[in-house]
């Protein structure tokens, strides 16, 4: 009996975790792998370093062009919400555009609901649109 609560514990942690695939966020764990160092995991943010994604208006103007913004990166003065950042944001040309459409689905759902959620094909389009 002294196991018990341990084990229920445990299993309930696994349980939750999804022992399949299936229950896997995968907007999640590349939101964390490539943007949350420096937009941090809320999007919050880090100083006049990295801008927000959560209610920065540049982001939610310019949502169309976030596919080819988080595959090429984005260097220059920008303005977000008032402030200035000049800083490079690197390009992560390896995602595919599945990988894209999850992290923008995320951002949408979880950090930023003013950035409309996207199909695949439209991430296609967007793409192919880049400049
Ligand atoms: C190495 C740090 C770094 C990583 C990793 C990174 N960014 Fe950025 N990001 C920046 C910087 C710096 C800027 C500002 C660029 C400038 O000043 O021109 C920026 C700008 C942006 C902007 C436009 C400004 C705004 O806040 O609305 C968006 C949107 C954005 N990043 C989204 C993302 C997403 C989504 C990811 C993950 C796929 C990501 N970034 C990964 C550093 C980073």
């Amino acid at each position: 009996m002294k196991f018990s609560l341990p084990i229920f514990f445990l299993t309930m942690v696994s349980l939750m975790n999804g022992c399949g695939d299936s229950n896997r966020d995968y907007g999640s764990e590349l939101y964390t792998k490539h943007c949350a160092n420096c937009h941090g995991i809320q999007g919050q943010g880090l100083q006049d370093l990295y801008p927000p994604l959560k209610g920065a208006d540049y982001l939610i103007e310019n949502q169309r062009d976030l596919s080819c913004l988080i595959l090429y990166g984005i260097e220059g003065e920008i303005v977000v919400n008032g402030r200035s950042f000049n800083e490079k944001m690197p390009s992560i040309p390896h995602l595919s555009h599945v990988d894209l459409t999850n992290i923008i689905n995320y951002i949408s759902k979880n950090i930023e609901p003013s950035v409309n959620r996207v199909t695949l094909k439209t991430v296609k389009n967007r793409i192919y649109d880049c400049k």
